[in-house]
């Protein structure tokens, strides 16, 4: 089952859906191949580009929830810092093991990136909107320059 995104996770209308949307699209690629097999180069090449992305797309959140003044961005930043950990016990899992993974790895994987995206925006993300609702269009330009 591919991960659908919808209206209801919308944020800020820019920049911050924009990423979500790529991050989805990226985990249902990581889906894809695990749906085909068990090789192992192609899923960690896709994770570890998950791995990069994320790290700027956090950035780009928490460079929004500055701005906002958003008061909880002290935590959401943690958050944040446990889903890169997450992805790198999977690389380093992965990495480490001689074997492909099988075919019951593959299945709590695919549930374990379903979680991780649609369960940050929903528990985490979605506590944002109220704050970046009305921001000046200027403060969602600028996110378009954060960088890793
Ligand atoms: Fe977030």
């Amino acid at each position: 089952m591919l991960i659908v995104w919808k209206a209801e996770f919308v944020i800020d209308d820019g920049i911050i859906d924009d990423d979500h949307k790529f991050l989805v699209s990226t985990l249902n690629q990581i889906i894809s191949t695990l749906n085909r097999g068990t090789d192992n180069g192609a899923f960690l090449y896709s994770i570890r580009e998950l791995r990069d992305f994320a790290i700027v797309h956090f950035r780009r959140e928490e460079r929004l929830q500055e701005i906002a003044a958003y008061p909880d961005r002290a935590q959401h930043r943690c958050e944040h810092g446990v889903l890169v950990e997450q992805l790198d016990a999977i690389i380093h899992q992965i990495d480490s093991s001689p074997r492909d993974h099988s075919v019951e790895d593959s299945a709590a994987l695919k549930h374990f990136f379903y979680r991780w995206i649609l369960g940050h925006i929903i528990d985490c993300d979605l506590k944002i909107r109220p704050f970046v609702v009305g921001l000046d269009t200027s403060a969602e330009r600028s996110l378009q320059h954060v960088a890793a």
